[in-house]
């Protein structure tokens, strides 16, 4: 099963991806965590160059899908052959939504290259963190990237919410303002009522 997570930077999605990761591996599944871009070698070299440099929309969108390619290739695919459940800390709704929307790239575009990074393997489940963009920002301190400008990121939580309304089998919408001990709740609830697991 391939588990994904989404929502704004500073919408504590990174803590709920590992709490379930601890959780189902305490429970005795086989299961791997990864963060997108990043988790192998390539992908956190990219990761590093993505976040250092200014680039151009275009080929933001690239580096993105090559640290993503390698990803998938490299670690989703084959944890997922060995029968592992896979979370990823974000994954292809990012891109439509920072580069898509965002940064205003035709979406036929962003959807081409997210399905050939993925090859065609969109995951079973996404919970998608909802906040309102001064909690984001509150929560974020100073530790604030350069995908951080407030009216960029009010244009990418707009987008996470279109997408959500437009994918409603596969995202999970989660009111991310509630405390992390609820929205965990929420999280768990929901995987056993969609898979029929015990957690
Ligand atoms: P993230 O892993 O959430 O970083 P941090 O934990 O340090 O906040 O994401 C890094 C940034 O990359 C984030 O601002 C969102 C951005 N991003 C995109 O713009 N497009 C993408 O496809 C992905 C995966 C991330």
């Amino acid at each position: 099963m391939l588990i994904t997570f989404e929502g704004i930077d500073g919408s504590g999605k990174s803590t709920q991806a590992r709490r379930l990761y601890e959780h189902l591996k305490n429970m005795g599944y086989k299961v791997s965590l990864y963060r997108d871009p990043g988790s192998t070698p390539l992908a956190e070299k990219i990761r590093e160059l993505v976040l250092d440099f200014e680039t151009d929309p275009t080929t933001e969108l690239l580096l993105f899908e090559t640290a993503r390619s390698s990803l998938v290739w490299e670690r989703v695919f084959p944890d997922l052959k060995e029968g592992k459940i896979v979370i990823i800390d974000r994954f292809i709704d990012s891109t439509v939504a920072y580069q898509g929307y965002g940064r205003e790239i035709n979406l036929g575009t962003v959807n081409i290259l997210n399905h050939i990074a993925i090859r065609g393997r969109k995951p079973d489940i996404t919970f998608l963190l909802n906040v309102p963009i001064e909690i984001a920002f509150q929560r974020l301190g100073s530790k604030k990237t350069r995908f951080e400008d407030k009216s960029y990121l009010r244009r990418v939580r707009d987008a996470y919410i279109l997408i959500a309304h437009q994918e409603k089998e596969r995202i999970v919408l989660i009111d991310a303002t509630k405390s992390e001990e609820e929205v965990f709740s929420e999280i768990i609830k929901h995987l056993r009522e969609r898979f029929q697991i015990s957690l």
